[in-house]
């Protein structure tokens, strides 16, 4: 017998209640979303394992080219189980209070006042803030200072909440990352390139977050990993020169999926659907010149990328009635490169296999159709 609910087959834990906050963090699918093979396969594979225990499928690993529909997939998933979606995007310099979050005194608005103006301006912030965000990234906006200096600033301001201490004027709130805040609460959780981080012991936090039975040691309390809490790792391909994913957090992966550039049917319905551009002749000769792009710049170790984002708005532009010729260079050319001899590999490229001149004769066939 077919599901009856064809759309909540996928829901994981159909007795669960969520606050409305979290309904609203739960995705909803565009009407242009277009459900790939990878996630029907993956809906498939949580769900199955989902009350096997030891077999539970929990992490998830999508790597491949950017733009290739790895965020939208994990948003997607969001959807089927039912499960309010959250990411954090990872930077080299990352620390363990990114991972973990940040242990920060509470002091009393006239404590405040007889402190510096910049420490004001920073607790004012952090008391302000909803706990969403890390206490580092915080500071780092409220003072305009870099990570270093948010980092000391947080020491600073904890010696001077010890002195307050003695007055009896002081408490603590610990403020958990948003990672933390997915494995208690039992969210979907996108971490975004995780293979960029530098410290092992950072990353080694970040390993203890995915053990399934796993739980974490905050300056505050034990918490345990909800049930429901499921990480989807989001990285590109490493290439030469860039950091591969490290090996353990790798390992703690149940599933993973290869993502590549869509064919070019698939990326042609995107954008018909996303721009509601309807010429497929155009479509069609737009999404070649794509993938010959991407092809040369990978072939010449050109660092930039060609790929579905460039593809929408190049359409979109000539849909629009800017001249595909012209727009080439602001929404597909300049993204890639604008390194002048770079530039002329790529169109060589495409005059070689006759798509500059095809080009022009499209373009002339629009003119004529608005005529
Ligand atoms: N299943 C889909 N149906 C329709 N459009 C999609 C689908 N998947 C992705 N797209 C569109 O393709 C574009 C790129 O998708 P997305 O941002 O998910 O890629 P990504 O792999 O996460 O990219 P990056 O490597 O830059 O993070 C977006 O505009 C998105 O809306
Ligand atoms: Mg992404």
């Amino acid at each position: 017998m077919k599901h009856q609910n064809d759309h909540e087959q996928y829901v994981l834990s159909p007795a669960r209640a969520l606050t409305d906050d979290e309904i609203d963090l739960i995705w909803k699918k565009p009407v242009t979303h277009a459900s790939s093979e990878a996630e029907t396969r993956i809906s498939q594979e949580i769900k199955r394992n989902w009350d096997r225990g030891e077999l539970k499928i929990a992490n998830v690993l999508l790597e491949g080219d950017a733009g290739s529909g790895k965020t939208q997939l994990a948003k997607a998933l969001s959807a089927n189980f039912k499960l309010p979606y959250t990411k954090v995007t990872c930077f080299a310099d990352m620390d363990k209070t990114d991972i973990i979050g940040a242990i920060l005194p509470v002091i009393s608005m006239d404590g405040i006042k007889h402190m510096e103006a910049a420490d004001q301006t920073a607790l004012r912030a952090l008391y302000e803030s909803d706990g969403f965000r890390s206490s580092t990234s915080i500071l780092m906006e409220a003072l305009e200072i870099s990570q270093e200096m948010a980092s000391a600033k947080m020491k600073q301001l904890l010696k001077q909440a010890t002195d307050h201490v003695e007055d009896g004027v002081v408490e603590y709130r610990f403020y958990p990352s948003e990672i933390v805040r997915a494995f208690r609460n039992g969210y979907l959780l996108e971490i975004q390139e995780p293979n960029v981080i530098r410290d092992a012991a950072v990353l080694m936090a970040l390993n203890s977050a995915l053990e399934l039975e796993g739980s974490l040691n905050l300056p505050t309390e034990i918490v345990h990993r909800h049930p429901d809490f499921i990480v989807i790792i989001t990285a590109n391909r490493s290439y030469a020169g860039s950091r591969p994913l490290n090996e353990a957090l790798r390992d703690r992966i149940q599933h993973s999926e290869k993502m590549d550039l869509p064919t070019k049917e698939v990326m042609i319905e995107r954008a018909a659907a996303k721009t509601g551009y309807q010429d497929y002749e155009l479509l069609d000769a737009l999404a070649n010149m794509i993938m010959i792009l991407d092809k040369t710049a990978r072939a010449n170790a050109i660092k930039g990328v060609a790929g579905m984002r460039s593809y929408f708005y190049w359409v979109d532009a000539v849909a629009s009635g800017t001249s595909p010729r012209e727009s080439l260079y602001h929404k597909v050319i300049y993204k890639i490169t604008t390194d002048s001899e770079e530039i002329k590999i790529l169109e060589a490229a495409l005059d070689e296999q006759g798509f500059l001149g095809r080009l022009d004769e499209l373009q002339m066939k629009l003119k004529k159709n608005e005529t």
